[in-house]
């Protein structure tokens, strides 16, 4: 399969959000990545619906919602108003994970789960086939511009095993962290699709970096 890049919109100049929207729109990226934060599940507030509002009357790929909140269930149906194509919730962000899958899919949407780097990957066992997508965390959630656990790799890894094991078709999300230098080894362990934020909005020239990327892992 295609391997994919999804640019994180967190780290975009929100006073020029159109602008960067635009320019993921018109290079090699594949997703556009929305990190939602609550300042209770992370130690920090991102943005929230009108803003996704805005981004999605724009974005022309596929949107891939990241939920950084406590108790999510209670905003489903709002990101599949709100244009989301992919919604993916924390497991330990969720009591009843496999109600939360289930009510995401009811709502139209891909299932994601999301796992903080503490979290081992034999707790996605019993669910791994209702799966769309999992997102392994590379850092804490929270913050953009923050260096990679290496012990992502041996995670992605284990996840592989697991996926092929059960003969489940889940996608391997990476986020946190991911440049040119450690894309390849992701790619290697089994990581389908490459979050990146500042690697590739702080650098001199996004439209490049995307492509450059894209190319390294394909
Ligand atoms: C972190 C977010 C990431 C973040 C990635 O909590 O989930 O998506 O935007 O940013 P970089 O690529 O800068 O680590
Ligand atoms: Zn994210």
């Amino acid at each position: 399969m295609n391997k994919l890049v999804a640019p994180s919109v967190l780290a975009a100049d929100f006073a020029n959000l159109q602008r960067d929207i635009e320019m993921v729109n018109d290079s090699k990226a594949d997703w556009f990545h929305i990190d939602i934060m609550d300042g209770v599940f992370v130690p920090n507030i991102s943005f929230g619906m009108p803003v996704l509002k805005a981004i999605s009357k724009h974005a022309k790929k596929i949107i891939d919602v990241h939920l950084m909140i406590v108790d999510p269930d209670r905003y489903i149906q709002t990101f599949a108003d709100l244009g989301a194509d992919i919604l993916t919730v924390h497991h330990e962000a969720c009591t009843h994970l496999h109600r939360t899958v289930q009510a995401i899919k009811a709502a139209g949407m891909k299932a994601g789960v999301a796992l903080n780097p503490h979290t081992p990957i034999a707790v996605l066992e019993d669910i791994i086939q209702d799966l769309d997508l999992v997102c392994i965390m590379s850092v804490n959630p929270g913050f953009g511009g923050q260096s990679f656990i290496e012990n992502t790799y041996k995670k992605v890894s284990q996840l592989k095993h697991l996926i092929e094991f059960t003969n489940s078709s889940t996608l391997i999300e990476i986020d946190g962290g991911v440049t040119d230098k450690n894309a390849n080894q992701l790619i290697e362990a089994g990581a389908d699709v490459l979050v990146a934020g500042s690697y590739v909005f702080k650098s001199d020239n996004p439209t490049d970096t995307i492509e450059n990327l894209k190319n390294l892992i394909n």
